[in-house]
């Protein structure tokens, strides 16, 4: 595994999205047993698209399902598209068809993102309060989630945090409705803050699309606005950028 200059983040070089979708299910059944290995918790922050879809797929196979401890996950979401739970668009439904049909975890452990609140503003504000209640924080504290997963889109952006959108600079919320101009509408996501308090945050990255994006993040100079992936780092948790041949082919060999 190469190591980034900056000590707290790490590239683990696959071969191709299958071969990412293995590497980061063994990390995610390490990091299920560390957490809930003395009686905690394990609260993940999922993430949408394709490649974050083809890990969940293969937790929900025998070879990785029988191996984690579901009644003690805690399933988050990332993101989610301004939709119904049952939409094409909704980040919900494609772990709910890709996974939470597939394993045994309790309903009460999955705590979606209300999408279909014609509010997105409320729909940000109560899923707050679903962040606040679970994790028991106080009003001013931040959730700390054992492990969230990325997925970055060939813009940079990650979560629902796209590029020059309001929400790269928001520092006190943790969940907003964010207004993405290229859709033309409201995204919600975990704000910055957020992310960047989890222990550990894993980017999922496939195919030879992100080449470009990808070198510009982790070798770039600095410009977090037009590539918000380069906002990512953890305060005190570790990075881990998970990605396959075609998608890391323009960095520099180590
Ligand atoms: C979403 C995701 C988004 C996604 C990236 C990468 O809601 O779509 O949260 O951030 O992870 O766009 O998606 P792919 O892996 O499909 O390229």
């Amino acid at each position: 595994m190469a190591r980034m200059k900056e000590v707290s983040t790490d590239i683990a070089r696959c071969i191709d999205l299958a071969d990412v979708s293995r590497y980061a299910a063994e990390e995610f059944v390490r990091l299920a047993n560390e957490a809930t290995g003395s009686g905690g918790r394990f609260t993940v922050a999922l993430s949408g698209g394709s490649t974050p879809k083809a890990l969940y797929t293969l937790l929900a196979t025998d070879t990785f399902r029988v191996r984690i401890p579901w009644e003690k996950v805690h399933l988050f979401w990332g993101d989610e598209r301004c939709v119904p739970p049952d939409h094409a668009d909704s980040n919900y439904r494609m772990v709910r068809e890709s996974l939470l049909n597939h394993a045994p975890i309790p309903k009460e452990n999955i705590y979606r993102i209300l999408g279909e609140d014609s509010d997105p503003g409320k729909a940000a504000t109560s899923y707050e309060s679903t962040l606040r209640e679970s994790f028991g924080l106080t009003p001013t504290q931040l959730p700390r989630f054992d492990l969230v997963l990325l997925g970055m889109g060939d813009d940079g952006h990650t979560a629902s945090l796209f590029p020059h959108t309001a929400a790269l600079s928001e520092m006190q919320r943790l969940v907003v409705a964010n207004y993405v101009e290229k859709f033309g509408t409201h995204r919600l996501t975990l704000t910055i803050p957020v992310i960047n308090h989890a222990a550990q945050v894993v980017f999922l990255i496939s195919g030879g699309s992100k080449a470009a994006v990808l070198k510009e993040v982790l070798e770039g100079k600095d410009d977090p606005h037009r590539l918000p992936s380069r906002l990512i780092h953890p305060v005190t948790g570790k990075l881990l950028y998970i990605i396959d041949q075609a998608a890391g082919q323009e960095l520099s060999q180590v």
